[in-house]
C-alpha cells in the first residue's frame, strides 16, 4: 500500500528532513512512525498526502507513483487518503455533521449519500449523539474523534494520522488508538505517527523509528514478537501479520 524508495527531503532552507528512507507497509497492516520531535514524522505524512514532495526518490502509494501525480490530479488523490492532523483543524462555526460532510460536500456527493455517510462516520466514533452541537463545545476527545470521523467519512483505503493523541489523556488515547484498530480491522491501511512510546508498545504493532531523519529499523521489527533490531532483514518483504489478513476486504 506503502512504498518508499530512496526517498530524501531537503526543505527550501537546506534542511535535510529525510533521508535515504526505505519502507513497506502492506495493505491491511496497521503501523506506527515513532522518534523525537525534529525526527521527520510529520514530514513522512506531509510526503504520503502530498503536501510536500520528496526531494529524491520514489514514493508509491496504492499503485499511483506519488511525483507522478499532478497537482490538477491531487484532489482525486486525497480522497483516497484520510488525514488526521494533531490540532484537528475542526470548523467551530459549523455543526459536528457538517465537519465530518465537508470531504464529501467538496466531491459534490448527492444530498442521501452524505446523510447515510455522515452518521456512519459518526456512529463508529460514538458521536451521533452531538451531530448539531459545534465543535467548541466537546471535550477534546470527543473533538479529536470528529477530526477521525471526517478522515474515514469517504471510506479511504489509507488512514494516516499525526499524533492523533497529542493532546489527551492516557485512556483517552488507547480509546482512539482502538478506533484506528477497528478501522484497520474492516480493510485501512493505517499508518500513525506518535512519539508516545508507552502508548505505542502497548498496541503491539510494527514500529517505524525514526531518528535525525533516517529509519533506524528495518521494517520488520516489532514491539511484540518479530525479529530484534540486529537480524532484521535489510530489505522489506511481506509482513506475515497482514498477509494472510483480508488484504482485499471491501469496507
Ligand atoms: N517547511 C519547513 N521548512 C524547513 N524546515 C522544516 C520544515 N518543516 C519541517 N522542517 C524541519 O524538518 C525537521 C523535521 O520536521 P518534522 O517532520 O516536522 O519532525 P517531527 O514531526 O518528527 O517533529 C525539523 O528539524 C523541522 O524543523
Ligand atoms: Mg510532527
Amino acid at each position: 500500500m506503502i512504498e518508499f524508495q530512496q526517498v530524501r527531503k531537503r526543505y527550501a532552507n537546506g534542511h535535510e528532513a529525510l533521508a535515504n528512507i526505505n519502507f513497506t507497509v502492506e495493505r491491511g497492516e496497521m503501523a506506527f512512525v515513532t522518534g523525537r520531535s525534529g525526527a521527520g514524522k510529520s514530514t513522512m505524512l506531509k510526503l504520503l498526502a502530498l503536501i510536500e514532495r520528496p526531494s529524491d526518490g520514489e514514493i508509491i502509494v496504492n499503485g499511483h507513483q506519488l511525483n507522478k501525480i499532478t497537482p490538477r490530479q491531487i484532489p482525486s488523490y486525497r480522497r483516497g487518503v484520510g488525514v488526521i492532523f494533531q490540532d484537528h483543524k475542526l470548523l467551530n462555526d459549523r455543526t459536528v455533521f457538517d465537519n465530518v460532510a465537508l470531504p464529501l460536500v467538496i466531491a459534490g456527493a448527492p444530498h442521501r449519500e452524505i446523510n447515510r455517510r455522515v452518521q456512519a462516520a459518526l456512529s463508529k466514533v460514538d458521536l451521533l449523539s452531538k451531530l448539531r452541537q459545534n465543535p467548541g463545545s466537546l471535550s477534546t476527545g470527543e473533538q479529536q474523534r470528529v477530526g477521525i470521523a471526517r478522515a474515514v467519512v469517504n471510506k479511504p483505503p489509507l488512514i494516516l494520522a499525526d499524533e492523533p493523541t497529542g493532546n489527551l489523556d492516557p485512556e483517552l488515547s488507547l480509546e482512539v488508538m482502538r478506533l484506528f484498530a477497528n478501522f484497520n480491522h474492516i480493510g485501512a491501511t493505517v499508518l500513525i505517527v506518535s512519539h508516545d512510546q508507552l502508548l505505542v508498545e502497548q498496541l503491539g504493532q510494527r514500529r517505524l523509528m525514526l531518528h535525525e531523519g533516517r529509519l533506524k529499523n528495518a521494517p520488520m521489527v516489532r514491539t511484540t514478537g518479530g525479529l530484534p533490531p540486529g537480524v532484521a532483514p535489510a530489505m522489506p518483504s511481506v509482513n506475515p501479520r497482514s498477509a494472510g489478513r483480508n488484504p482485499g476486504a471491501k469496507r
